[in-house]
C-alpha cells in the first residue's frame, strides 16, 4: 500500500447516462443458505428468496450477487459443485431460478451467480471418471506421483487454504496411490486449466447461465485457476499454510500471468450478450496494481478490493486505502469497489469491536484474533453505521452482505459440535473458521428461528443466537433509528448526492478525520475520541447517529450538503 495521502480520482467524471449500471451498483450479497427458507427445513432457498425479493428491493439495491447454489455435498459450503447446469435441490429447481430471474428484473434487480471454477467437487461426474480411471477425464484434475521412496510423500509442499497439505492419495482404485491437489478441502479437486477440455467446459457454462438470463459471474478464487508450470515447491515463498484472505507475496499456485488468457476467453463470451453481462472477479493478490491487471479492457470488468475491509477504524489508513484503491482500478479504467464484509470474514460490527492497532491491516484482521479482549458491540455497530455511510458515498461499486444492513455481529460463541466450516477440522480444530458470519437471518421480532424458516419449529443449519428478535428485520422496521433505516436511508439518498459525480477530493482537516468532498456534497467520518466541529452552514443530510449537529460526534460519519 502505498503511503501517499493525494488524492483524486484521475478518470474524468461520466455524464450518469453514460454509466453503466455495474460501474456505480449496490450489489447485495444472498448467502442463500441462510437468507430465508421458504420449505421449512431450516435451511435457505430460492422459495425464501423469492418470498423476499421485495425486501431487497424496498432496501434499494441494484443487484444480488447470489453465492453458489449448484448441486453440491457441501464440502464447503457449496463451493464444492457437483453439476454447473443446475440447482442444489435444497435450493429448488431450474424452474425456480427462472422464476427468480425473471421476478428479480421485474423488480430492476439484476442477478449475478457466482462461478467455482478453480475446483470441482470429488463428486462431480469428471472427478468420479477420473478415480475410475477414464484417462481423459484424470488429465482435467491435478493427479500426480508422490515423493519418497514409495511416493508417500506429496508432491510438493503446497498447503491447503484450510489446513493441512494440499494434496490427498488416493486409497484405491485405478488411481491407487496417486495424489491429488486440492488448494482448499479434500472435497474440492483442483481442476487443471491447461486442459483444453476445462476452459470448453467453463465457456459452455458461462453460456448456459446467460441465456437464462443472469447478468454476470462472481469468480471465485479468480487467481487460482493457472498454477506455475511443473508445480514446484512454494518454499521460501510462502510455503506455509497461507490463508485464502492473505495471499502475501509470490507463489506458484496463485496469480500466474497465465490466467489473464482465460479470462480473456470468457470476456468474448460475456460480450456475445446483450443487454451487458459482467465479471466480478474475486482475487486475493498482493497488491491494486497486480489486481488491476485482471481488470484489462478485454478481461474482467471489476474485482472486489479487499484493503477496505481490512482497515483498521483509522482515518488516515481509510483515506490511505480509499486513494490507492481509486487510483489502481482507474489506471485500467475500471471503476473502484467496496466491501465491508462477506461470507469468508468477520462480521464489520465485531472486527470494528475492539481495539483498532494499525497493524490489523497486515496481520490480525481475520477472525478469532482477539480472543482476549471482550467485543464492544455497541461501540463496533456504531463503527459499522458509520463506515457505510463512508462506502456509500464513493465512486464505484458497493457490495452489502446480507445482515449488515441489519447490524448483525459476527457469533463467536457457537458450540464446537455446530460448526460446518471445513476450517475448523482440517485446522486441527485450531481455527473456528467462517460459520460466525454465515448465521440464518432474523426476520421477525420473535423467538429462534425469526421467521427464517417457513415452519416455526425448524431447525436452521447453523443456531441462531438467543437476542437477535432485537436485530430482526421487523423490530428495525419499527425503529426509524435502526440500521436498517439508516441504509435505507442511504440508498435511496445515494444517486443524486453520490452517483456519478466525480472525482473524491479530501478537505484539510483533524488527523482523526477523514471528509470528502464529491460534486458538492461532503462527507465526513470521526475515528478519534473527541468530537469536531462541522462546517458552519453544512446541512447534514444523514447522520450515522442521531442528533448529529454543528458537532461530529466520535465513531460517526455524516453526509452534508
Ligand atoms: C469463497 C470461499 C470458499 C473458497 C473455495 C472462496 O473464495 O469465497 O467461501 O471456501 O473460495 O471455493
Amino acid at each position: 500500500m502505498r503511503k501517499r495521502l493525494r488524492t483524486v480520482w484521475r478518470s474524468s467524471p461520466v455524464a450518469p447516462e453514460e454509466s453503466p449500471w455495474w460501474q456505480t451498483a449496490v450489489v447485495y450479497q444472498v448467502y442463500i443458505r441462510s437468507f430465508a427458507d421458504g420449505n421449512g427445513d431450516g435451511v435457505g432457498d430460492i422459495a425464501g428468496l423469492r418470498a423476499r425479493l421485495p425486501y431487497l428491493a424496498r432496501l434499494g439495491v441494484d443487484a444480488m450477487w447470489i453465492n453458489p447454489w449448484y448441486p453440491s455435498p457441501m464440502a464447503d459450503a457449496g463451493y464444492d459443485v457437483a453439476d454447473y447446469r443446475d440447482i442444489e435441490p435444497a435450493y429448488g429447481t431450474l424452474e425456480d431460478a427462472r422464476a427468480l430471474i425473471a421476478e428479480a428484473h421485474a423488480l430492476g434487480i439484476r442477478v449475478i451467480l457466482d462461478i467455482v471454477p478453480n475446483h470441482t467437487s470429488d463428486q462431480h461426474a469428471w472427478f468420479r471418471a477420473a478415480l475410475a480411471g477414464e484417462s481423459g477425464a484424470r488429465r482435467r484434475y491435478h493427479f500426480l506421483a508422490g515423493r519418497g521412496a514409495d511416493g508417500e510423500l506429496p508432491p510438493n509442499d503446497w498447503q491447503s487454504v484450510f489446513g493441512g497439505p494440499a494434496w490427498t492419495r488416493v486409497d484405491r482404485g485405478p488411481l491407487e496411490g496417486q495424489w491429488y491437489l486440492h488448494l482448499f478441502a479434500p472435497g474440492q479437486p483442483d481442476l487443471n486449466w491447461e486442459n483444453d477440455e476445462v476452459r470448453a467446459e467453463f465457456e459452455d457454462i458461462l453460456a448456459f447461465w446467460f441465456d437464462r438470463g443472469v447478468d454476470g459471474f462472481r469468480i471465485d478464487v479468480a487467481h487460482g485457476l493457472v498454477k506455475a508450470a511443473g508445480l514446484p515447491d512454494g518454499a521460501g515463498v510462502d510455503a506455509e499454510p497461507h490463508t485464502l484472505l492473505q495471499v502475501q507475496g509470490r507463489h506458484p499456485a496463485w496469480d500466474q500471468d497465465g490466467v489473464h488468457d482465460i479470462y480473456r476467453g470468457w470476456r468474448a463470451v460475456a460480450d456475445r450478450y446483450a443487454p451487458e453481462r459482467i465479471f466480478i472477479a474475486e482475487a486475493w493478490v498482493s497488491s491494486n496494481a497486480r489486481l488491476a491487471r485482471y481488470l484489462r479492457p478485454d478481461e474482467l470488468h471489476t474485482a472486489f478490493q479487499f484493503d477496505f475491509l481490512r482497515t483498521p477504524w483509522r482515518a488516515q489508513m481509510l483515506r490511505e486505502v480509499i486513494d490507492d484503491a481509486i487510483d489502481s482500478a482507474a489506471s485500467v479504467g475500471a471503476p473502484p469497489t467496496w466491501v465491508l464484509s462477506n461470507h469468508d470474514v468477520t462480521r464489520t460490527v465485531t472486527r470494528f469491536s475492539r481495539s483498532q492497532p494499525a497493524h490489523l491491516i497486515e496481520t490480525d484482521w481475520e477472525r478469532g484474533r482477539w480472543e482476549d479482549e471482550r467485543p464492544d458491540h455497541a461501540l463496533g455497530r456504531r463503527r459499522a453505521r458509520a463506515a457505510a455511510l463512508v462506502q456509500l458515498a464513493l465512486p464505484g461499486t458497493a457490495y452489502v452482505y446480507q445482515g449488515e444492513e441489519l447490524g448483525l455481529e459476527e457469533v463467536e460463541d457457537l458450540p464446537d459440535e455446530a460448526r460446518q466450516d471445513p476450517t475448523w477440522v482440517q485446522s486441527g480444530f485450531t481455527d473456528v473458521g467462517r460459520d460466525g458470519c454465515r448465521i440464518p437471518l432474523p426476520w421477525t421480532e420473535t423467538s429462534v428461528p425469526y421467521g427464517f424458516a417457513a415452519h416455526p419449529a425448524a431447525v436452521t443449519w447453523l443456531p441462531q443466537p438467543e437476542h437477535w428478535a432485537e436485530h430482526s428485520v421487523e423490530a428495525q422496521e419499527r425503529d426509524p433509528g435502526s440500521t436498517l433505516n439508516l441504509y435505507r436511508s442511504a440508498l435511496e439518498l445515494r444517486p443524486t448526492m453520490w452517483r456519478d459525480t466525480g472525482d473524491v477530493k479530501w478537505l484539510e482537516v483533524a488527523s482523526d478525520i477523514a471528509a470528502f468532498e464529491r460534486g458538492g456534497a461532503q462527507c465526513w467520518v470521526n475515528t478519534g475520541d473527541a468530537g469536531v466541529p462541522l462546517p458552519a452552514g453544512a446541512a447534514v443530510v444523514l447522520a450515522s447517529e442521531p442528533g448529529v449537529d454543528g458537532m461530529l460526534p466520535p465513531d460517526t460519519a455524516v453526509w452534508l450538503r
